[in-house]
Order: C-alpha cells, then sequence, then structure tokens
C-alpha cells in the first residue's frame, strides 16, 4: 500500500493510473479537490479496489494521521501543491499555505507515523517529494543544463514555496532521518493536462476559435517530457534512489514557446483542419509578458540515468501526437473542466 496526495491533478492522476497497470499494489489518494483537482480524470478507476480515494488537505495532520494508522503505507509520494506560476502571481498566499504549510505538516504526520513503525517497516518506508526544475531560477541561453547541485534560485511564488518545501523535506532527512527522496523535474505534457497551461490551452483554445496568447516574445525555452516519462522517472526513484538524493527528470527537449505553439496548430492542422482552410497559427497573438518570467529551464538528467537507468520513452514527436489526439478524443473532459471558477480565472489573467 502506498499513500499519493495530490493524485486527482494533472501528474498525480497519470501516475495513479500508470501504478496501477504496472502493478496491483493499492494506492489511497488523498487530494483536497482544489480548481485543479479533477475526479473525472480518475474515471477508469470507477470500483476498482485497488484505488481508494479520500478528499482532504495535505495540512490536515488529524485526518492523515489517521488515515496512515489505518493503511500502513510503505511509501509516501507527495505531488498535492498549488502548481500555475500565473495563479502564484496573483495570489501567493494559497502558494504558501500548500506547498510549505501544506508539506510541513504533512511531514509531522508522516515524521509521527514513522516513529512507531517497527524495524523493517521504518527502514523501508520512503518519502518522495515530487518538485520542479523551477527552484533552480532561469539559465542564459548558453548556460549548461540544471544539475542537482544548482543552487537554488526561485524567481516566482510558486518556485519560492516549492523551493521551500524541498527544504523541509532535506531537513526531515538530515535532523530526523526520514528516509526522503525528492525529484525536480521540468514541464510536463500529456492527458489531462489543466488547459491554464500552456499546451493544454493552446489545444483548448484553437480548436474554440480563441486566441492563442504567447506572453512576451515567445522566445522562453522549457525542456519538455511526457507526463508518463516523469511517472516512470518516479517509479524508479521510490524503487531505487539513495536516500536523501535529489534527483533531476527531463527529457532533453528544450523548446522555445512559439515553436512549442506552432508544433501544436501545425498537428490540429492535419488532425482537425478548418473547415475554412485557414491554418490555426493565425489565432497567435503576442500579449504581456508575465513578470519575472525565467527565460529557460533545462535539465541534466545525467543523475538518473547513470544511477538508476533511467531514460524516457518518448520523443517529443511522439509525446505530443499523442497529446493533440487525446485532447481531440476527449472534448467531454475538457468542457466539464471548464467551470465557471476556471472561466473567471482566465479573465482575471488575461485581462490584468
Ligand atoms: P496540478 O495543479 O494539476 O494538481 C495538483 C493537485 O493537488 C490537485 O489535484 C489539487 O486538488 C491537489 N491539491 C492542491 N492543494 C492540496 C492540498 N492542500 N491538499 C491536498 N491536495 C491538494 O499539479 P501537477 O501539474 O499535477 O503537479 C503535481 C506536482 O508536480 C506538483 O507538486 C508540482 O509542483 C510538480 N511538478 C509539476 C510539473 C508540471 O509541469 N506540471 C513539473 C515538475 C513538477
Ligand atoms: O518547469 C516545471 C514547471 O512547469 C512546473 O513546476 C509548473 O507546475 C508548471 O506549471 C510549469 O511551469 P511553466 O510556467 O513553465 O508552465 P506554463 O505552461 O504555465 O508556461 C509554459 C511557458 O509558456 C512559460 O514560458 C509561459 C508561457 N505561456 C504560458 C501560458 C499559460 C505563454 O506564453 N502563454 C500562456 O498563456
Amino acid at each position: 500500500m502506498i499513500f499519493v496526495t495530490g493524485g486527482a491533478g494533472f501528474i498525480g492522476a497519470n501516475f495513479v493510473m500508470d501504478w496501477l497497470r504496472q502493478n496491483d499494489e493499492h494506492i489511497v489518494n488523498i487530494d483536497a479537490l482544489t480548481y485543479a483537482g479533477n475526479l473525472e480524470s480518475l474515471s477508469s478507476l470507477q470500483g476498482d479496489t485497488r484505488h481508494i480515494f479520500v478528499k482532504g488537505d495535505i495540512g490536515d495532520t488529524t485526518l492523515i494521521s489517521k488515515l496512515l494508522e489505518k493503511h500502513q503505507p510503505r511509501a509516501v509520494l507527495n505531488f498535492a501543491a498549488e502548481s500555475h506560476v500565473d495563479r502564484s502571481i496573483h495570489g501567493p498566499e494559497a502558494f504558501v499555505q500548500t506547498n510549505v504549510v501544506g508539506t510541513f505538516h504533512l511531514l509531522e504526520s508522516v515524521r509521527t507515523y514513522w516513529d512507531k513503525l517497527k524495524e523493517g517497516s521504518k527502514t523501508n518506508f520512503r518519502f518522495l517529494h515530487v518538485s520542479t526544475d523551477e527552484v533552480y531560477g532561469s539559465l542564459t541561453k548558453d548556460e549548461p543544463a540544471f544539475s542537482e547541485t544548482h543552487r537554488y534560485e526561485p524567481n516566482s511564488p510558486y518556485s519560492a514555496s516549492k523551493a521551500a518545501s524541498d527544504h523541509l523535506v532535506r531537513s526531515y532527512h538530515h535532523t530526523y532521518g526520514l528516509p526522503v527522496l525528492t525529484t525536480n523535474c521540468s514541464n510536463n505534457y500529456g492527458p489531462y493536462h489543466f488547459p491554464e497551461k500552456l499546451i493544454p490551452l493552446v489545444i483548448v483554445n484553437a480548436l474554440a476559435g480563441k486566441i492563442l496568447p504567447i506572453y512576451g516574445d515567445g522566445q522562453q525555452i522549457r525542456d519538455w517530457l511526457f507526463v508518463t516519462d516523469h511517472c516512470s522517472a518516479i517509479r524508479r526513484v521510490l524503487e531505487a534512489g539513495t536516500l536523501g538524493e535529489t534527483y533531476n527528470v527531463g527529457g532533453w527537449n528544450e523548446k522555445a514557446n512559439l515553436d512549442i505553439v506552432h508544433t501544436v496548430c501545425a498537428l490540429l492542422d492535419e488532425l482537425r483542419p478548418q473547415q475554412d482552410g485557414n491554418k490555426y497559427c493565425k489565432q497567435i497573438a503576442f500579449v504581456a509578458d508575465r513578470p519575472g518570467h525565467d527565460q529557460r529551464y533545462a535539465i541534466d538528467a545525467q543523475k538518473i540515468e547513470r544511477e538508476l537507468g533511467w531514460k524516457p520513452a518518448e520523443t517529443f514527436e511522439t509525446g505530443i501526437r499523442k497529446t493533440v489526439q487525446w485532447y481531440l478524443d476527449n472534448q467531454e473532459w475538457v468542457t466539464n473542466v471548464q467551470s465557471g471558477a476556471y472561466r473567471e480565472w482566465v479573465e482575471k489573467n488575461y485581462t490584468v
């Protein structure tokens, strides 16, 4: 039995489904179901007794402690977070609350549980914290990719709150001996990605005849990884990672935002051509830049490759085609996710 937090979000839901495709070890999935949590993403698991969903906050120590006592997991994997940079600019408090205070409470609940475990279970227990490359800050065009020893230089309230959570996790290993592992991953894309983030936003807006908003000049670079490759990296780190270590996870796929948007448009032109013959890239519009916009992220994934033998299975070409096709095949998921709260957020972000 393992615990997953934030398992109704984009990466968490993909992880839960992927995990149960690989083996029968049960999962208790604890998610607060914020705007980003969507149980519909897990509908394929309805009636599957291997998956137990609990609506709850990682900061609720009473609930988490009760669940830990009851289910006695061998590992806790922490995906739960506020994850959108633009939202952290408009309202940083929720980020501090969940990513910092929430992670702290979760660590406290887990430490209390772990302290009482019998020797074998105690040694085998793992707390795996899912983090981001954004904690390392921004690179110039020619700087080497982020390695695990790159210093922390977070630039947004989001990345600062994730950096703080990484430090807390590290400190629980050094101070209390809690067996922790941390992964710092680059930009994910794939099915069930909430359409506030670049790739799903562009697919959804293109199909709806809306603008495809490019912040600034669109030359910022991100390093893209298909979500199931992130999931396999997490499984591998959980299985064989060295305690107290961090592992950078990335796809060796650096792309400028504008190129990403053109790639998505070209795929849509091929897979869902417009009846009037127009190309989707005509909808591209350059809009105000993100404040403090990081110029470039790039992950040096040599450590996880060398020490744990992990490599991504998808290329960007195969992954992005699967992603676009998934959104074309799952329009209902998109419609349902676009609740009132989501619409309000889009208005706020793109009108101020
Ligand atoms: P997401 O926003 O899609 O999902 C987050 C999930 O956490 C949601 O289901 C939400 O309901 C839940 N949640 C939020 N606050 C909670 C709380 N207090 N208690 C319990 N549940 C709560 O995020 P995502 O893109 O799936 O990211 C998951 C994790 O991976 C995050 O920690 C993020 O920082 C990290 N990460 C994301 C990316 C990426 O490209 N998306 C890359 C690297 C790392
Ligand atoms: O690097 C990992 C991080 O990747 C994760 O930790 C975050 O949780 C995740 O949201 C993501 O952060 P980014 O800020 O890189 O992702 P986003 O999809 O928001 O933006 C990708 C790039 O596209 C970024 O340079 C901003 C730009 N962008 C984004 C949106 C939403 C646009 O140009 N227009 C847009 O409308």
